[in-house]
């Protein structure tokens, strides 16, 4: 298949890509890398760079070929920095998916997959995890604009029968097995990458945001899935998009307090973590774990790495071999048969 893949240089994207490219198809990549890294993307795939920010540019490249696929990740995306600055994330994430999605709409695009998240929610006391029909109700800007481009799709759908899928990421983390490819944020704000960096010394002590949620050890949880489990969640998925749009929470179904993330760090990495509590992290919710329990029964999508433990040796492993991210990395990714 023929698959435009926007954000494909960050961290989700770019796991995705190589997944699609293993699986044989063929693939463009389109970023305008503010937060992506051109090394990130293999060599021999053709490589765009466009700000979806322009709409005539984004025209420009949408209609440049007739894609089977189009798969959206380029946004901005720290639950954090949105509540520092709210119209900024607002405007940047919404006004350029809705330039895309109209170009792919103009352009009679028919399959279309969404980077969506877990933020949509908010804590849900009465269920111990989320399904895909929970109430929407973000705690964050970031949440919200994710929301609003959902419903744009809704409207895409029924107004041009461009068919969607909205693949609610819980917490994506770790890196591609094979070691070609891996978590580099600048800054760097999720907890799996900044305890790893502790424990092998590139930062300081960790902070813990929080000690009194209601949690079992008073610190937030939350379900972290393998990347390379979510890029595959994006390929079971394509097929259903051949009759109808849909929606579907992407987790591992287990939550993971902030002290058990430190504690499977130490495990595999065998070295202690310095940390010390901070204060609350404003927009950050107490609990959020998947029901997945949807994608699994119509798609027989099925999470891999399934422990903490798994998923934090693949980061560790990348990490150890990249201290610096993608600085210095000279070689691309090397992908079988990657296409020109
Ligand atoms: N945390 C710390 N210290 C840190 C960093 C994080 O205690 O230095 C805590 C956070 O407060 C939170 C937990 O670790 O309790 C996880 O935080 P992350 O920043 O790693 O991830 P988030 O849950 O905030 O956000 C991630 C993605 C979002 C996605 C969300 C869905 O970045 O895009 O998961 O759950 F929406």
């Amino acid at each position: 298949m023929k698959c435009l893949v926007t954000g494909g240089a960050g961290y989700v994207g770019s796991h995705v890509v190589i997944s699609l490219l293993d699986a044989g198809h063929d693939v463009v990549v389109l970023d305008d890398l503010s937060t992506g890294h051109r090394a990130a993307i293999p060599d021999g795939v053709r490589f765009w760079h466009v700000d979806l920010g322009n709409a005539q540019a984004t025209h420009d490249a949408v209609t440049q070929d007739n894609w089977d696929v189009v798969f959206h990740f380029a946004a901005l995306s720290s639950v954090g920095h949105s509540i520092t600055e709210p119209f900024h994330y607002l405007r940047h994430n919404i006004m350029n998916s809705l330039n895309l999605i109209e170009a792919c709409t103009s352009h009679q695009v028919k399959r279309f997959v969404f980077s969506s998240t877990a933020a949509l929610f908010s804590d849900e006391r009465d269920l111990s995890r989320i399904t895909d029909d929970a109430l929407v109700n973000p705690a964050s800007p970031y949440g919200d604009s994710k929301f609003f481009i959902e419903r744009a799709l809704l409207w895409a759908d029924r107004i041009y029968g461009m068919r969607t899928a909205c693949l609610r990421y819980f917490n994506a983390a770790g890196a591609d097995p094979q070691g070609r490819l891996g978590e580099d944020h600048r800054p760097e704000t999720h907890l799996i990458p900044l305890a790893i960096d502790t424990a092998l010394g590139l930062q300081p002590a960790l902070k813990i945001f929080g000690n009194s949620y209601d949690t079992r050890d008073g610190t937030c949880i939350r379900d972290y899935i393998h990347v390379t489990d979510l890029a595959d969640a994006h390929i079971h998925v394509i097929d259903q998009l051949d009759t109808r749009s849909v929606a579907y929470n992407l987790g591992n179904g287990r939550g993971v307090t902030n002290l058990e993330v430190i504690e499977s760090v130490e495990r595999v990495s065998g070295r202690r973590i310095p940390w010390e509590w901070a204060p609350p992290r404003p927009g950050d919710t107490a609990i959020l774990v998947a029901d997945s329990s949807r994608i699994r029964m119509e798609t027989g999508w099925q999470a891999k790495h399934q422990h903490i433990d798994s998923i934090v040796a693949t980061a560790l492993n990348w990490r150890k071999r990249h201290p610096h991210g993608y600085d210095g990395h000279k070689n691309r990714p090397v992908v079988a048969d990657a296409t020109s």
